[in-house]
Parts: structure tokens; C-alpha cells; sequence
């Protein structure tokens, strides 16, 4: 089968552990980008992405790439591309476009463009022309232009591939699906030890834990790929890749995972039971302030709240996580995202800190490793900043 070049896009902070995925599936020449990464394979590597990676957000195909110098070159050459070859009249299709580059005014002037190029194309060829969906379209078409380079592909995921189908319902702040198993891999979590998330919300930590240490892919429960809408389709191809993806043989592993709020509880074990983990996490309704850990070298990942500016209650309540980690939590190895300004507030001093973007803030990915006895300087009041 001949291989392809391919996009997968990703959150800022998650292009190397994305390589990474992509190097375990099997991808050929992968090269990070920004807020992207690069990659080459054949077509059934194209479904795998889209079934097995955890932290990429879309799958672009790119079709072709050109140079242009007016918002006309970009028509004509997209009027002359075959479009019905990919897909048919009765099928419906969006456009999504970025733009950096002073052609254009507005990214929806473009988008305007290639739609009419591909309308044109299709009423020349056929006599009959595919409508546009912008909501739910049967094919989704990426238009990047960057200056002068105009990059058009089809979109191979469609929806994002955050939206995994088992989020039934959401506390007011749940994080990113991708967002989650990427601090879950930056995390270096061994997925063997006990895997704790004191503030779990919707459970998506947990969620996205269990489903990685038990090989269960996100493609299991999400049945939406805009490639399946493809001409080009092959459904056994597909079928083979899934058989090929099933988990064989590891080991199973626990998950803890609770909230003061039985809400959130109810919530974060409905979506565990429809990502198919419901059995494999504990989940409880607990104060932070008073919970035990449950192993002897626990394993902490999670999201306390935080706002956009920090008030007196933050630093009190940051105050008091460190205060338990420190007393409570001796042997732990601790993963906390949170604000710059609510992180000092802990009072611990980290072993590493990864800068990452949640939605559009700014935040701190820290490691507190926490010892007893000789090692106790690093959970002295040591926030050195
Ligand atoms: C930012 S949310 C976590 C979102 C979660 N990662 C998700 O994906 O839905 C913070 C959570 O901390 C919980 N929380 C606040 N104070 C707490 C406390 N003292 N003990 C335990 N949980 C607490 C809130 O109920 C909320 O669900």
C-alpha cells in the first residue's frame, strides 16, 4: 500500500508525547510542528491514528499545496481539482480555515472562495452540486494558508478527536480529553502503581488513565471518522486494523478517583461505565482535606479549581493542599496543573515544571515528589520563585 503524508494536530505542550504515539503505532517520518506533527503511512495507518492516538486532536490528509498570489489563484486551481473523485453530490461538506496571510481579510473570505471552487467544479462536471454543513458535514475540508502557501486537505477525523462519545455529562469545569492523556504521558506514569485523582470532576483523569494502562483505544467507543465518508473507503481494511487494536493481554489496573461534590461523583462514574473503565476505578465522594491515600507510594495526578486571577481564598486553599501532601502523603509522587499564581501558593518545591496551555490560560504542569526523613528539604517551604 503506498504511503501518504499526514498532519495531526494537537494542544501546544503535547507535540512530543503525540510523536511519540504516532513512533508506537507505526508511523513513518514524524516531525514536530507547531501545535502539530508531521507524519507518513499508508491508509491503514490513517484509520490507526484515528482509532489509537490519545492525544491528537484531527487528522489531516493534505490533497494539494500551492503558491498563490491573489484570492483568485486559490479558486481557480481548487476549480481544477477533482473533487468528485473524493466525494459525491449527495454527500454534504464544511470547510474550516486558518489564514496568516494578508490576501485575505478574514478567514471566512476564504472559505467562501474554495467552497465556490468546489461548488463550480462539481455543476461543470456533474450538472449538480453538494450542499454545505456546517455543523455535521459528511466531509470536512482544512484550507491553511500561510503568506503565500495555501495548503488544502481533507480532514480525516471530522469531529474532534477529544469528543471520545463517553462524556454523557460534565461538571462546570472538565478538562480536555487530549489534554488529559497527554499529562497522563508527560506524567511518565509507569500505568502499573495506583493511579489517584482527588479532585476528578467529570472523571476524565481517571477515565483516560484506566482506558491507557488497560490498551483500551479511544476509537472503541467513538464510531465517527469523517474518512468513512470517504469514496475512498475501505471497510475492511478498517475492520482488520480494528481486530488488530483490541487490548491482549495486560494486566488490569486501579484507578482511585473522588471529589467533594457527590454531583460530580455521580457524573464522573456514569461516564467511566460508557468508556467501558467503570470497573476498574474507585470512586468516592471525599473532602481533599481529609482524604487517606490509598496505596503506600501513591501516584497523584489532578486539577484542582483555579480561576483567572488568584484571591485569598485560592492561596488558603492551595495552602492546604501542600499542607496535606506534605503530612499525608509521604513517598507520593505528585502531578499538579494548575495557574503559576495558585501553584506558589502550595508551598512545596517541585522537581519539574512543563508549561502548558489550558483552553487559552496559561498554566504550570509541576511534579512535587514528596520523602520522609532525609530527603525532607523538598517539602520544606522551598517555593524558590
Ligand atoms: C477543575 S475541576 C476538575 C475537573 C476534572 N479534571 C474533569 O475533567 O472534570 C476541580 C474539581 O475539584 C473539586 N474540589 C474542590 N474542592 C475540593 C476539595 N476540597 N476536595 C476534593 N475535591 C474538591 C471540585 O468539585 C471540582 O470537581
Amino acid at each position: 500500500m503506498k504511503n501518504q503524508e499526514y498532519t495531526a494536530t494537537t494542544m501546544a505542550g503535547l507535540e512530543e508525547v503525540l510523536a511519540q504515539e504516532l513512533i508506537e503505532i507505526g508511523a513513518d517520518e514524524v516531525q514536530l510542528a507547531r501545535r502539530s506533527v508531521y507524519f507518513s503511512g499508508d491508509l491503514k495507518l490513517l484509520y490507526k491514528a484515528n482509532y489509537c492516538l490519545r492525544t491528537a486532536l484531527r487528522i489531516l490528509v493534505p490533497i494539494d499545496s500551492y503558491k498563490i498570489h491573489s484570492a483568485d489563484d486559490l479558486y481557480q486551481r481548487a476549480k481544477n481539482f477533482k473533487w468528485e473523485e473524493l466525494f459525491g453530490v449527495d454527500q454534504t461538506f464544511a470547510i474550516q480555515s486558518t489564514i496568516f496571510s494578508d490576501l485575505f481579510n478574514n478567514s471566512m473570505f476564504a472559505s467562501l472562495k474554495l467552497k465556490d471552487a468546489i461548488v463550480d467544479r462539481f455543476r461543470y462536471k456533474l450538472g449538480d452540486r453538494p450542499s454545505v454543513n456546517s455543523k455535521n458535514p459528511d466531509i470536512l475540508i482544512n484550507l491553511h494558508i500561510a503568506n503565500e502557501v495555501c495548503t488544502i486537505s481533507l480532514d480525516s477525523s471530522g469531529e474532534s478527536l477529544h469528543k471520545r462519545g463517553y462524556r454523557l455529562d460534565q461538571n462546570e469545569a472538565p478538562m480536555n480529553e487530549v489534554l488529559a492523556a497527554g499529562l497522563i504521558r508527560l506524567s511518565e506514569w509507569d500505568r502499573q502503581s495506583d493511579l489517584i485523582d482527588p479532585m476528578c470532576g467529570s472523571g476524565t483523569i481517571a477515565i483516560e488513565a484506566a482506558m491507557l494502562a488497560n490498551g483500551i483505544y479511544p476509537g472503541k467507543i467513538r464510531k465517527n471518522f469523517c474518512f468513512k465518508n470517504w469514496r475512498s473507503f475501505n471497510p475492511e481494511l478498517f475492520q482488520q486494523m480494528e481486530q488488530e487494536a483490541q487490548p491482549v493481554g495486560l494486566p488490569l489496573v486501579k484507578i482511585s478517583a473522588s471529589d467533594i461534590s457527590r454531583r460530580n461523583i455521580d457524573i464522573a462514574s456514569k461516564n467511566a461505565d460508557e468508556a467501558g473503565v467503570g470497573s476498574l476505578i474507585d470512586f468516592k465522594v471525599s473532602d481533599f482535606k481529609l482524604l487517606e491515600p490509598s496505596s503506600e507510594k501513591p501516584f497523584l495526578l489532578f486539577n484542582p479549581p483555579y480561576g483567572e486571577r488568584l484571591t485569598p481564598d485560592d492561596t488558603n486553599f492551595y495552602g492546604m493542599i501542600g499542607e496535606r501532601l506534605k503530612h499525608h502523603y509521604t513517598n507520593a509522587t505528585v502531578w499538579i496543573i494548575s495557574t503559576h499564581q495558585c501553584l506558589k501558593s502550595i508551598g512545596l518545591r517541585p522537581s519539574r515544571k512543563i508549561s502548558i496551555l489550558n483552553g487559552s490560560l496559561e498554566c504550570s504542569f509541576r511534579k512535587y515528589e514528596l520523602y520522609s526523613g532525609s530527603k525532607k528539604a523538598v517539602v520544606d517551604k522551598a517555593e524558590a520563585e
